[in-house]
């Protein structure tokens, strides 16, 4: 099947855990926002079979068909093989193939807990798809995450979801996701503490620890449940200062599984200390970004209290995915 569309854009949004990173993986639930940054994929046939990736992610690459379809299969570690995955996914939908220029530019920080490879994997499925016809939602979804399956091992899936749905969500691995109804706003900060990891390697590290620790996981995994429940609640009631206070203490949990640092604990302390309602790490840790509920019209002043960090106000992004 040729394309039906020599061109196509798609974009998808970062994303914020709120609520039960981790505990997620291992069938807990958690709660997650789809915020008002995207990534944008653009797609163009070409005339020959070759793949031509570029971003300004830091990566590019160029690959012929056969090696594309190698690079899939085999496992090596390279920011351009997921993509090459969700590419030929998306054309194996429609027993296709077709050369194509890739462009992605992201418009938030990458592998720092914000989704940037979900949202990636997530627009590059509904672009190159929207090429050949139309694919819904959910096999955009679950083509992604195979994609995602190749870096990190063993996601949960809740990434993927939100990247897609957007707003804001209740996610138990193998459920159907859960729209949050809610006219809740959500002021956040989110501050990058400039350490870029691998989420495999950090969830990896969980699963060790859930192996030699079991008890102490089991421990932690229980009250992150009980916590992401109250918050549930708490977000249908709105009570903003319930909701900070459930994610300073989902913090601390993340703290004890042994996924924070002392650099995201010091700008919690300074986003607490300048007026924020609650905060955390959002994400797999080990590095990436920091969340703080601001009160209303306080995103400057929790801005300003962490100072010298790459921040920025945002809030929630009811759209998911957009094709264009
Ligand atoms: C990564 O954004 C979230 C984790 O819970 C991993 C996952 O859900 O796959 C750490």
């Amino acid at each position: 099947m040729k394309p039906v569309r020599k061109r196509s854009c798609a974009s998808a949004p970062a994303k914020v855990i709120l609520f039960g990173e981790h505990f997620v993986v291992y069938g807990k639930p958690a709660v997650l926002a789809a915020i008002d940054k995207r990534i944008h994929v653009r797609v163009t046939a070409r005339n020959d079979d070759k793949i031509m990736i570029n971003s300004n992610m830091n990566f590019r690459g160029s690959f012929s068909r056969t090696k594309a379809e190698r690079a899939v299969r085999k496992n090596f570690h390279s920011m351009t093989q997921p993509i090459l995955a969700a590419t030929i996914g998306a054309m194996n939908e429609f027993d296709s193939f077709t050369g194509l220029d890739i462009r992605i530019d992201a418009g938030f920080p990458y592998a720092v807990g914000l989704g940037s490879s979900a949202a990636t994997a997530v627009a590059t499925v509904a672009a190159v798809g929207s090429l050949f016809g139309r694919l819904s939602k959910q096999r955009i979804c679950e083509v992604s995450l195979d994609a995602e399956r190749i870096v990190h091992k063993n996601p949960s899936g809740a990434d993927s979801a939100i990247c897609t749905y957007g707003g804001l969500m209740l996610f138990e691995k193998g459920k159907e996701a859960r729209p949050i109804k809610t006219r809740l706003d959500l002021p956040l900060v989110v501050v990058d503490s400039g350490v870029k990891r691998v989420t495999g390697k950090i969830v990896a590290s969980v699963s060790k620890l859930r192996k030699s620790d079991s008890d102490v996981f089991d421990g932690l995994s229980n009250m992150s449940h009980g916590v992401t429940l109250q918050a549930l609640d708490a977000i249908r009631r709105k009570d903003y200062a319930e909701i900070g206070s459930l994610m300073t203490l989902n913090h601390s949990l993340l703290r004890m599984l042994g996924v924070s640092t002392n650099t995201l604990d010091m700008i919690i302390h300074k986003a607490l200390n300048g007026g924020a309602i609650g905060a955390k790490l959002t994400g797999a840790g080990g590095g990436g970004c920091v969340i703080a509920l601001a009160g209303r019209n306080s995103q400057r002043n929790v801005l300003k209290s962490v100072r010298g960090y790459d921040a920025f106000a945002t809030k929630l992004e009811s759209r998911g995915v957009l094709i264009s």
